[in-house]
């Protein structure tokens, strides 16, 4: 039996044994009818440190980003974002379903914004006839360019042609925790500007299930009746909150570890360690899917982001031997590919 080395994603942790204490332990109450006194403290704690009103505690980040758009964008109109954006990409059609509205995508490189190719992309009140641009949405960091942190003027410019423009302005951060760690920014200044801003605990922070949607108070509450409407509302969901806010207490600075074991793979396996800035590696191979498999059998799992594209994503489930071992299965196979 081989060790597996899960390198899929950051969402395939388990929860620790102090993880599942806290959530045995946890406080809870009926969520629906707002009083449950942990998911009312990781809600104040998330919406103070991203600067914001208020928050709202989701089942999945999906769910925070499409209560976002709900709330951003009237069906018939338009949302315009990267084309590798998650909200568009990998969220099942949902903001055409479930909100009503279209989509157009910007490229980028590398995932980074450029607020020229945004300026292109919009058609604000365009009249009787077109489809009028409600809303921009950013991804920092950006997942399936490869863990890229947005630059703050990139954003800053983008914000300044949104409210010109009188759009909505929705960060998609369920890694924003790893931008944080990655330049020390305040979590606050990363998030400042924008009208809505979703946050993953499930991701790098080791949670099971859990994501939160920041914003105003006014909006934050029409998004409860949205969420009761998407079937998000759920009761005695303390137990999960309670693995959320020890994910905040326990997991948030040890990101950096993550960041420098992504760095030590990227340089190893022939990318340059430069374009990592955080804990996803993006490899450029001719044919991802057999590299992929090949590894598989050797006990090294990864994803793929594209046909020539193999995704690595280091996690607290993944230590510098697990990292020694991808290097050892993946050299050979990227050597013979390449
Ligand atoms: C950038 C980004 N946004 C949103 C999500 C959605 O999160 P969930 O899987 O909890 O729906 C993901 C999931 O990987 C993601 O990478």
């Amino acid at each position: 039996m081989v060790d597996v080395v899960d390198l899929r994603s950051d969402t395939v942790t388990r929860p620790s044994a102090g993880m599942r204490q806290a959530m045995a332990e946890a406080e809870v109450g009926d969520d629906v009818f707002g009083d449950d006194p942990t998911v009312l403290a990781l809600q104040a704690e998330v919406a103070a440190l991203l600067g914001f009103e208020a928050a709202l505690f989701t089942p999945s980040g999906t769910m925070a980003n499409q209560l976002a758009l709900r709330l951003l964008a009237n069906p018939g109109q338009e949302l315009v974002c990267d084309q590798l954006a998650h909200v568009v990409r990998s969220e099942s059609g949902a903001a055409a379903v479930f909100s009503g509205i279209t989509t157009r995508t910007w490229r980028s490189t590398g995932g980074v914004v450029d607020v020229g190719a945004v300026a292109e992309l919009i058609s604000p009140n365009a009249g009787r006839y077109q489809v009028s641009t409600a809303a921009i949405a950013l991804e920092n960091t950006h997942n399936f360019s490869g863990g890229t942190v947005q630059p703050l003027e990139s954003v800053r410019a983008v914000q300044q042609l949104g409210r010109e423009h009188g759009l909505g302005l929705h960060l998609d951060g369920a890694r924003l925790w790893n931008a944080h760690v990655a330049t020390g920014l305040p979590l606050a200044e990363l998030a400042a500007g924008f009208d809505t801003v979703s946050v993953c605990l499930s991701k790098g922070l080791g949670a099971p299930i859990g994501s939160l949607l920041v914003s105003s108070a006014e909006r934050i509450e029409q998004a409860w009746f949205w969420r009761k409407r998407y079937g998000g509302a759920m009761r005695q969901v303390g137990l999960l909150a309670a693995a959320g806010r020890f994910a905040l207490q326990n997991n948030l600075n040890r990101l950096a570890e993550d960041h420098a074991r992504a760095r030590r793979l990227a340089a190893e396996l022939g990318n340059d360690p430069a374009g990592t800035q955080t804990n996803i590696v993006v490899l450029d191979v001719p044919d991802a899917l057999a590299v992929s498999a090949a590894a598989r059998e050797q006990g090294v799992w990864t994803s793929m982001v594209g046909p020539r594209a193999l995704r690595l994503v280091t996690h607290l489930d993944v230590d510098d031997a697990g990292i020694d071992r991808a290097i050892e299965v993946l050299r050979p196979l990227l050597t013979a590919g390449r």
